[in-house]
C-alpha cells in the first residue's frame, strides 16, 4: 500500500487525476486534500467517493499545523501537489491570495512533508504540477523546453514560478525527493467555466456574447485533460528525481480559430443553423500583460517515459462540447451565486 496525498483534487486537473488513481491503483489509499474555493467542487468526484481508497479531507494548504497532521494521520508516502489559484484574469485582480496559496501554501506542504518524512527520504516523492507559463511568451516562432529561463509575466505565472523554484531548492539544499511538471492549456470536462473553452460554450448554449480578448490572435497550445492526467501517472511513476519534464499536445491555436471551431461544433450538436452564433463574437479590451504565445516541446517526456497524447484536437473538443451540453445540471450549480457577480465585475 502506498498512501498518496492529492491536493486540489476537487478541482478540473485534480478531479481527472484521482479518478484516474482511485480506479487504476485499488493497493494505494489516495488522499484528497482541497479547502473547496469557488474552483473545487466535490460534485466533479461523486462517481468515486464511496471507493474504500478514497478518502476526502477539507484542508487549505497555507494552514501548516493542520497539514503536517493530515501527514501523520494518513501516514503520507507520496504528494501530488496541484491545489492553486489557477486563474490568470483573477490574478490580475487579487495578486495577493495568488503568492498566498501558489507561493505560501507550495511551501507549507513542502516544509510538512520533510518534517513527517524525517530527511529518511527512501521511497519517498513529492511531484509540482506546474504550468508552461512560467517559462513567458513566445514569438511565431521556437518552443518552451524544460531548459527554457524562467520569465513570467502574470501574477498567477510568477507565483507558479515561485513555487517552482521552492521546490527545486528544497531538491537541491536537503536532497528532498522532487520531480515537476510544466504542461500546457488544458481543456474537457469539469473545468470550471471562467477559462475560455468551457465559458465560450456555456454563452454559445445562452447566445450570450462571446468575448475575445484583443484580436484573437493569442496562440496557445491545446491538451485533452485525460492526457495530462496519464502524463502525470507516468511521471510519477517513471520520472527521475530532481527532473522537469514538460507535457503539451504538439496542438496550437490562435483563439480566435479555435473559438470559430467551437462555435461550428456547438451549432452543429445544438441542432443550428451553420453560423448561427457567430454573431455571439465580440472583441472586447485585451487582457493586460497578455501573452501572446505558449507552446510546448514534450520529445523529453516522449523520448525517455513514452508518454504522448492520446486524442486528436477535433475528436476532444467535440467530447468535451457534448460534455458541456449533456451537463447542464452541473453548469448551472457552479454558474449560480458568486459566478454571477465575477462575470459582471470582469466583463463590465
Ligand atoms: P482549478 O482552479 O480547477 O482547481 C484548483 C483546486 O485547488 C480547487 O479544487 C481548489 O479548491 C483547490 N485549492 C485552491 N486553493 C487551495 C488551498 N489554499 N488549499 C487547498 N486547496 C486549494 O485548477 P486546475 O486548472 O485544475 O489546475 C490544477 C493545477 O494544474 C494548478 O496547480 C495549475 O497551476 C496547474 N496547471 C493548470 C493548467 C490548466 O490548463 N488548467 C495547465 C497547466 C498546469
Ligand atoms: O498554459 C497553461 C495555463 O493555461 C494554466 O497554467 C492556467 O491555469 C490556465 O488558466 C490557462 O491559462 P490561459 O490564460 O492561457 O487560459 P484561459 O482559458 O484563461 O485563456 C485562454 C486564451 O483565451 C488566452 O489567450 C486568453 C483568451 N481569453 C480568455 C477568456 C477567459 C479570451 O479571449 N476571452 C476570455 O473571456
Amino acid at each position: 500500500m502506498k498512501n498518496i496525498l492529492v491536493t486540489g483534487g476537487a478541482g478540473f486537473i485534480g478531479s481527472h487525476l484521482v479518478r484516474l488513481l482511485v480506479n487504476k491503483y485499488p493497493n494505494y489509499n489516495i488522499i484528497n486534500m482541497d479547502v473547496l474555493t469557488y474552483a473545487g467542487n466535490l460534485e466533479n468526484l461523486k462517481d468515486i467517493e464511496d471507493k474504500e481508497n478514497y478518502k476526502f479531507v477539507k484542508c487549505d494548504i497555507c494552514d501548516f499545523e493542520k497539514v503536517k497532521k493530515v501527514f501523520e494521520e494518513y501516514e503520507i508516502d507520496n504528494v501530488i501537489h496541484l491545489a492553486a489559484e489557477s486563474h490568470v484574469d483573477r490574478s490580475i485582480k487579487d495578486p495577493f491570495s495568488f503568492a498566498q496559496t501558489n507561493v505560501m501554501g507550495t511551501l507549507s506542504l513542502l516544509q510538512a512533508a520533510k518534517n513527517y518524512w524525517q530527511d529518511n527520504f527512501e521511497g519517498k516523492l513529492f511531484y509540482h504540477v506546474s504550468t508552461d507559463e512560467v517559462y513567458g511568451s513566445l514569438g511565431e516562432e521556437g518552443f518552451f523546453l524544460e531548459t527554457t529561463a524562467y520569465d513570467p509575466h502574470s501574477p498567477y505565472s510568477a507565483s507558479k514560478a515561485s513555487s517552482d523554484h521552492f521546490v527545486r531548492a528544497f531538491q537541491d539544499t536537503y536532497q528532498f525527493p522532487t520531480v515537476i511538471s510544466n504542461c500546457s492549456n488544458n481543456y474537457g470536462s469539469y473545468q470550471f467555466p471562467e477559462k475560455l473553452i468551457p465559458l465560450f460554450i456555456n454563452n454559445i448554449c445562452n447566445n450570450k456574447p462571446l468575448p475575445v480578448y484583443g484580436k484573437g490572435e493569442n496562440v496557445r497550445d491545446w491538451l485533452f485533460v485525460n492526457d495530462h492526467a496519464r502524463a502525470i501517472d507516468v511521471i510519477f511513476h517513471k520520472g527521475k528525481l530532481g527532473e522537469t519534464y514538460n507535457i503539451g499536445g504538439f496542438n496550437e491555436w490562435k483563439n480566435i480559430d479555435l473559438i470559430k471551431v467551437m462555435i461550428k461544433t456547438a451549432d452543429r450538436l445544438l441542432g443550428r443553423a451553420p453560423g448561427t452564433s457567430d454573431k455571439l463574437i465580440t472583441y472586447v479590451t485585451d487582457r493586460a500583460g497578455h501573452d501572446l504565445r505558449y507552446a510546448i516541446d514534450s520529445t523529453k517526456l516522449k523520448e525517455e517515459l513514452g508518454w504522448e497524447p492520446s486524442l486528436q484536437f477535433e475528436e476532444g473538443i467535440e467530447k468535451t462540447i457534448k460534455w458541456y451540453l449533456e451537463n447542464q445540471d452541473w453548469l448551472h450549480n457552479v454558474t449560480s451565486g458568486a459566478y454571477q457577480s465575477y462575470y459582471k465585475e470582469m466583463y463590465k
